[in-house]
C-alpha cells in the first residue's frame, strides 16, 4: 500500500527543486517506488514518472516513500509537514461507487417519498426502494448505449458500462435490443442488486431545473417530497450547482431534509480511479464546503455536517433542513 501526503505550501517548496527530470533520478526514484522486484525499467513506466512529477510540482499528493527517497538523495532532513495523508486503500473506495457509503448515507434519510437528484444508476435508488417511493432523476436516461468495438457507453456522457468486467459486456451486448438508453441499463443494475423497482420512477431531465423533468413511464412528479438525496451528484452537475441546490429546497416540504454526498476539495489532488486528473477527465466540480454552507443558509436551510462517517477522509456528508 502506497500512502500519498498533500504537502503544505512551505514545505512544497521545499520539495520542488528536489523533482528533478534527469533519467538516472527517474530510475532511482521508480525503483524506490516499485512495489514488486524490477528486471528492466520500461520507457513508458518513466514517462508516466515524468508526468507524475509534473503533477507533484503543481501541488498533486506525492507519495510518502518518494518524499523518503526524496530525503535520502538530498542528503538532509526535509522536515516536512502536510495537509492531508490518503492510503492508496482509501483512494481505491471511489466513493460514489461505495455500496457501504451509500448504505451508511441512506440510513438517515427519512421519509416515504424522496427525490434522488443525479442517480445514474447508483446505489441510492436500490437501497431507498426497499421503505420508499424513490425519484430517480438524471438527465441522461434518454441518452442511447453506444456499442462500440472495444467500450460500451452512454452517449453523451463519460460513463463506460461494465469496463473491464467481460461478462457483463457480453451480457448486454446479447441483450442490445433491450438495453438501448441509460435508463435501460440502470433499470438492469438495481433489479440485479435487489431493489424493488416498483417503488422506483425514472425522471428524465435537468435537475437545475425542475419544472422540465419528465416522468419515464406512468406517474407524475410530486409537487414536494419529505427528503432529497444527492450522492455526490452536485459535483456532477457543474457550475449548475448553485441552481440545483435552491430547486431542491424549492420542492423539499417544510422541515424535510436535504442529504448531500461531496468530495472532499482536497481529494481533487490526489489521485483517484488511477489518475491524478480524475476530477478534470470526468467533469468534476470541485465545491469548497464553505460555499455550499453559505449557499445552503441563503435558501434557508439548516445545514449540519455530520461528523464521523467511515467515509469521511474522502468525502463530506451534509444534512439540511427546511426550516419552517
Ligand atoms: C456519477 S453519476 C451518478 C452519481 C450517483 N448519485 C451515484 O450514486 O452513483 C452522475 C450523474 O449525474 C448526471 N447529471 C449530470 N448533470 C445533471 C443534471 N443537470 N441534472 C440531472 N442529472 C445530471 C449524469 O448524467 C450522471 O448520470
Amino acid at each position: 500500500m502506497l500512502t500519498y501526503v498533500l504537502l503544505s505550501e512551505e514545505s512544497l517548496a521545499k520539495v520542488k527543486p528536489l523533482l528533478s527530470n534527469e533519467r538516472s533520478f527517474l530510475e532511482e526514484l521508480y525503483l524506490a517506488l516499485a512495489t514488486e522486484p524490477v528486471l528492466e525499467i520500461q520507457e513508458e513506466a518513466l514517462e508516466l514518472l515524468r508526468q507524475n512529477l509534473s503533477f507533484w510540482r503543481r501541488g498533486y499528493a506525492i507519495p510518502l516513500r518518494a518524499l523518503e527517497e526524496l530525503e535520502r538523495l538530498s542528503g538532509e532532513e526535509l522536515e516536512l509537514d502536510c495537509e492531508a495523508m490518503l492510503g492508496s486503500e482509501e483512494l481505491e473506495a471511489e466513493p460514489d461507487a461505495s455500496y457501504a457509503f451509500a448504505r451508511e448515507f441512506c440510513a438517515r434519510v427519512e421519509g416515504e417519498r424522496v427525490l434522488d437528484i443525479a442517480s445514474g444508476f447508483g446505489w441510492v435508488p436500490v437501497l431507498l426502494s426497499q421503505r420508499a417511493q424513490v425519484y430517480a432523476l438524471d438527465s441522461a436516461y434518454e441518452n442511447p448505449i453506444v456499442y462500440g468495438e472495444d467500450r460500451i457507453y452512454i452517449a453523451g456522457t463519460t460513463i463506460e458500462l461494465f469496463p473491464g468486467f467481460a461478462e457483463g459486456q457480453a451480457f448486454i451486448r446479447a441483450n442490445r435490443e433491450r438495453f438501448t438508453c441509460y435508463a435501460d441499463f440502470a433499470r438492469l443494475f438495481w433489479e440485479r442488486h435487489g431493489a424493488r423497482l416498483e417503488n422506483i420512477t425514472l425522471l428524465q431531465g435537468d435537475a437545475s431545473e425542475l419544472k422540465s423533468v419528465r416522468c419515464l413511464g406512468e406517474g407524475a412528479l410530486p409537487e414536494s417530497f419529505d427528503s432529497v438525496t444527492i450522492f455526490f451528484g452536485l459535483n456532477h452537475v457543474g457550475k449548475a450547482w448553485r441552481r440545483v441546490l435552491r430547486e431542491a429546497s424549492r420542492v423539499l416540504r417544510e422541515r424535510g431534509r436535504l442529504h448531500v454526498a461531496l468530495y472532499r476539495e482536497y481529494l481533487a489532488r490526489f489521485p483517484l480511479k488511477g489518475a491524478y486528473d480524475w476530477a478534470e477527465q470526468l467533469g468534476i466540480e470541485v465545491i469548497p464546503l464553505e460555499e455550499l454552507l453559505k449557499e445552503a443558509e441563503s435558501l434557508d436551510l439548516r445545514a449540519r455536517l455530520v461528523r464521523g462517517h467511515r467515509g469521511e477522509a474522502l468525502y463530506h456528508m451534509v444534512v439540511m433542513e427546511k426550516r419552517e
